[in-house]
């Protein structure tokens, strides 16, 4: 039996028994030819934006001022809307040792960005094996563009190994009674505009548009908003012409696996067994459908997700991550 036949049984036999099945599937041999991760979906580093000469700057709706530099700290993250959300533990605002601010990049409410992830609204749990498998290197980037070490997931990587194990409880607590906003809107297009990377996301830039292709291009609708890390900024996600409508008959069948996501992540996709994915960005989504493909989202609580993931290809996960970001959370 080919490996790629003997997954797709093994991943028949689990449906069948449901998720007692797990463990089984964890020793399942995945598809042989997995179709490498596309560079696109990772944007790199980049072009840092020049900083311009110093002023202090807000955003709509704070009351908050601080100079545009304390932007830049990544062990003290500038809080906009101190009073939108209860005390947090001292590591979402403040770095500690070698461990930067969570709120640096994840936004002191936990509303995260596409070139991180949003952590309000996730369960505890979670949260918790997320930051374990982090630590021990279990969950990686499938992108080695730039070498191993480098992307923005390997910043997560270094952060969870800094992070003292102690605070681990109270910071999942803490994300996880955060409510989730979306605030990204799915457009389907074949034309984007001109974009660069900038700090692992892409911004819009004076110049030609572009064919959209088979990707699927997320960026800020203000760059401006985005960069001062103002927690209501909004995405757009271009995706293909058709994607969404694809992702929803794909999430109903269950794809190549034949286990529809609703199983484990519930109705409407608002989590349940697995995270909640309603909403989320969807350029996050698709990347860490290509970890759990690649094989490197590895801790074991993603076996399922190895199974699921092994023969969907890059359109289809495309399509998946379009339908689940229109989706209410
Ligand atoms: C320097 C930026 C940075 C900092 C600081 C940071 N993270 Fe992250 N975090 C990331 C990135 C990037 C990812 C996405 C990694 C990936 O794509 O696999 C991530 C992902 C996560 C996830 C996985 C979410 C999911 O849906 O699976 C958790 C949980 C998490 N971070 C918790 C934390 C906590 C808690 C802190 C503070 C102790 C923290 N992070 C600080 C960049 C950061
Ligand atoms: C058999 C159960 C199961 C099925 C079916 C399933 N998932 Fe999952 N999924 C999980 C579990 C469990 C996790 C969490 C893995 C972990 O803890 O590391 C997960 C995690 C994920 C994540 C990562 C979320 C994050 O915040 O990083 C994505 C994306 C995802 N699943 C998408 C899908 C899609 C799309 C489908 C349908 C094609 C699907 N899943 C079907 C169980 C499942």
């Amino acid at each position: 039996m080919s490996a790629g036949r003997s997954a797709r049984r093994i991943a028949a036999i689990g449906a069948r028994l449901g998720l007692a099945a797990a463990a089984l599937m964890m020793t399942a041999p995945l598809a042989l030819a997995v179709p490498s991760a596309p560079d696109w979906a990772f944007p790199p580093l980049g072009v840092k934006p020049p900083s311009g000469p110093a002023r202090t700057i807000t955003v709509p709706g704070s009351r908050v001022q601080r100079p545009e530099a304390a932007l830049h700290s990544m062990v003290a993250a500038v809080d906009w809307f101190p009073t939108a959300h209860p005390a947090p533990p001292s590591l979402v605002l403040k770095g500690e040792g070698k461990a930067w601010a969570c709120g640096y990049c994840h936004l002191p409410d936990g509303q995260g960005r596409p070139e991180n992830a949003a952590l309000a609204g996730l369960p505890k749990a979670y949260i918790l094996t997320q930051l374990r498998a982090f630590a021990d290197g279990v969950r990686r980037s499938p992108q080695t563009r730039d070498g191993a070490s480098s992307g923005a997931a390997a910043l997560m990587i270094q952060e969870a190994q800094a992070a003292p194990q102690g605070e681990w409880d109270a910071l999942a607590a803490y994300f996880s009674r955060r409510p989730f906003v979306s605030r990204v809107k799915v457009v389907e297009t074949d034309v984007i505009p001109s974009v660069k990377p900038q700090v692992y996301i892409y911004v819009a830039q004076q110049g030609p548009s572009a064919p959209l292709g088979e990707r699927l291009i997320e960026i800020p609708v203000s760059t401006e908003d985005f960069e001062a890390r103002d927690p209501h900024a909004s995405f757009i996600a271009y995706v293909p012409k058709g994607a969404v409508a694809a992702g929803a008959r794909l999430a109903d069948s269950g794809g190549p696996a034949g286990q529809p996501c609703q199983a484990c992540h519930g109705a409407g996709l608002k989590g349940a067994l697995g995270p909640p994915l309603a909403g989320r960005s969807p350029s996050y989504i698709l990347r860490q459908l290509l970890a759990f493909r690649a094989g490197t989202r590895a801790n074991p609580e993603a076996a399922p997700m190895r199974v699921v993931a092994a023969n969907l290809t890059n359109v289809q996960m495309i399509d998946l991550a379009a339908y689940a970001a229109t989706l209410r959370p």
